[in-house]
């Protein structure tokens, strides 16, 4: 039977991956989703890659109970240590996202460009190998952003904790004169606003949900997975802890959806 109406699975240690999901349904606004906020294991970025991996086949095991047509890994930290693994493992195809490393190597001016990102994430082979590869012989000022996503799941963007860690994290950064700051983690476009009060003007800031989305589209269309449903689907939301922070994050979000509380 043809796949080309099940849902786009979607999974993230926790809240941050609806900021690829909105970019998903922006684009796909007719493909059905199932997201998956694993908040209860939330972060993962502290834990060792055998743990990362063991979450991320549980999180991928009941979108493929599901019978998701694809899964997209909006997590940067389950990408950079879990997708080879994925793809050995499971028979469906799997978009990861990693920071956005090559467009800021290649348009930064300064020859500076400064990445938050988890621990997991910076300290994975897959970005060192990206680095290698598209940032030689640009300064890259790495910074591990440490109780961000806390923050975000508690849903304490505004707090007075999240801008003073912000402002620690973004200073080294500025004082290298960087032109571009890379989000290398799901959860940080959340705090674009507050990061644009810190900054300069002429620092841009850039992340990867849209590109991912983009990917998914185009491999759905490789492999002939496109809907064929012109009804705006219902979009099934799901945390497997508090669904308070995904409800205010969502809550301006012009889409069908139920957002509930999920064992998983
Ligand atoms: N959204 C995840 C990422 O992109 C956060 C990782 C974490 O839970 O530490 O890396």
């Amino acid at each position: 039977m043809s796949k080309k109406n099940n849902s786009i699975g979607v999974f993230d240690s926790g809240v941050g991956g609806t900021s690829v999901w909105q970019e998903i349904i922006k684009l796909l606004p007719y493909e059905k989703t199932i997201y998956l906020a694993d908040s209860k294991n939330a972060p993962y970025g502290t834990k060792t890659q055998n743990e990362i991996i063991a979450l991320s086949e549980k999180n991928t095991e009941y979108l493929l109970q599901r019978n998701c047509k694809i899964i997209v890994v909006a997590c940067n930290t389950a990408t950079t240590n879990a997708i080879t693994h994925l793809r050995e493992k499971y028979n469906v195809p799997f978009i990861g996202i990693e920071p956005a490393l090559k467009p800021a190597a290649l348009h930064t001016q300064t020859k500076a460009i400064g990445i938050l990102a988890t621990k997991g994430t910076l300290s994975s082979a897959l970005f060192d190998q990206t680095k290698e590869k598209f940032a030689k012989d640009i300064e890259v000022v790495e910074q591990v952003g440490t109780g961000l996503v806390e923050l975000i799941e508690n849903n304490q963007i505004n707090a007075t904790e999240t801008t003073n860690l912000l402002q620690k994290y973004l200073q080294p950064m500025m004082q290298e004169n960087i032109d571009y700051l890379i989000l290398g983690c799901t959860h940080y476009p959340y705090l674009i606003p507050q990061i644009q009060r810190i900054l300069p003007e002429n620092v841009k800031i850039i992340d990867s949900g849209e590109a991912v989305a983009r990917q998914t589209k185009k491999i759905l269309t490789q492999n002939d997975l496109l809907t064929t449903s012109n009804v705006k689907p219902l979009h099934e939301v799901y945390s497997n802890a508090s669904i308070d922070t995904l409800k205010s994050l969502l809550k301006d979000v012009d889409a069908i959806m139920k957002i509930e509380k999920l064992d998983f």
